[in-house]
């Protein structure tokens, strides 16, 4: 089957100053993404899962084009997505949607409701009649749960409660029955009982509008439950990659044992060891920087000496199951 989103050798790295006071400042340059390949089928979920930092956010930014890479490639159907020219352009801003973290980023507050959800609409179906476009305004409100959906055409976001947003921001990304959506943890700021509830929504959604999903989560459970596929992310590299059931039953990069075994346990005494342990395996040692050698080696209890030196290729563990580690090859 022909992917939608073939990525190829992705880099994009910034140039960020460290330091307080400026006699001591300095410029690093952190790669945020570190030669990525993978690519995203027809109707597939894709899950990316990494800590605070990995670069999951500057990835789904270059693949809707909201940065530009400093090399390698995205295929969108077959075309690369840095060179398309205004109608090439137009469908592909069309069929490619973002949502954010917090909807409060992608809805203007001084609009309604109606006003933010038809917007796609204005700009690729000019012709089309207001009370057509209405209808399908009202039909995607529905579709994500917003019931009945005349009630909130002409509230504004702050009118409405978190988990409400988020719904119509997902509305608003799906009116154009995109291709793809790129959603950056759209989850994480909502209250637990919602997020079950939003979550299963996109996932109809995958079937009954054809649509492909990359959806970014720092929360490995939560990748295992929405992705038909996984990547795992650690300091802008793709540790490894696969079928989720072949990555969560059979976890081969020491680090993807570090996130499956680090789940919190319901138990709170238990919870105390996790809080500790996560302390000691340095999570908050989170900036990615270009440097030799495997990334993850100052934390990986089976480093090598060649380790150090040397950074390891992906290589197969099964047919879809790839992984990044020299203790594979
Ligand atoms: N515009 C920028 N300028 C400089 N550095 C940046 C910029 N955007 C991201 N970075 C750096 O790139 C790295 C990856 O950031 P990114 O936001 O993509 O991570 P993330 O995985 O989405 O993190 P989080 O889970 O906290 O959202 C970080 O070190 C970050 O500081
Ligand atoms: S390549 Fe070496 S340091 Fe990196 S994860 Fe594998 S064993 Fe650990
Ligand atoms: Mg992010």
């Amino acid at each position: 089957m022909e992917s939608i989103i073939e990525v190829r050798d992705l880099v994009k790295s910034f140039r960020a100053s460290r330091g307080i006071f400026r006699k001591n400042q300095y410029t690093q340059v952190v790669e945020a993404v570190a030669k990525v390949s993978f690519s995203i089928k027809p109707k597939e979920i894709i899950s990316v899962v990494g800590e605070s930092g990995s670069g999951k956010t500057t990835l789904g930014r270059l693949i809707v084009r909201l940065l530009e890479p400093n090399s390698g490639k995205i295929l969108f159907k077959g075309q690369d997505i840095f060179t398309l020219k205004t109608n090439d352009m137009l469908n592909f801003r069309r069929n490619v949607q973002m949502i954010l973290q917090d909807p409060y980023d992608s809805l203007n507050p001084l609009y309604s409701i109606e006003t933010s959800v038809v917007q796609p609409l204005n700009i690729f179906m000019k012709n089309m009649s207001r009370k057509t476009k209405r209808e399908i305004v009202i039909k995607n409100l529905e579709k994500v749960g917003l019931n009945p959906a005349e009630q909130f055409l002409q509230k504004r976001p702050g009118e409405l409660s978190g988990g409400q947003r988020q719904r119509v921001s997902i509305a608003r990304a799906m009116i154009m029955d995109p291709k793809l959506v790129v959603a950056d943890e759209p989850v994480s700021m909502l209250d637990a009982s919602l997020r079950a509830e939003i979550l299963n929504k996109m996932k109809k959604l995958k079937d009954t509008n054809d649509v492909s999903f990359m959806f970014i989560t720092h929360d490995i459970a939560t990748a295992k439950f929405m992705g038909d596929r996984i990547l795992i992310f650690y300091k802008g590299a793709i540790v490894e990659q696969g079928n989720t059931s072949a990555v969560i039953n059979n976890p081969s990069h020491p680090y993807t044992r570090l996130l499956i075994d680090s789940v919190p346990p319901i138990n709170p005494e238990k919870a105390r060891d996790y809080l500790s342990f996560k302390e000691e395996a340095g999570i908050e040692d989170q900036i990615s920087t270009s440097s030799a050698g495997c990334r993850f080696a100052n934390r990986c209890p089976f480093v090598m000496e060649r380790c150090r030196t040397n950074a390891p290729n992906e290589v197969d563990i099964s047919s879809d199951h790839r992984v990044s580690c020299f203790l594979y090859g």
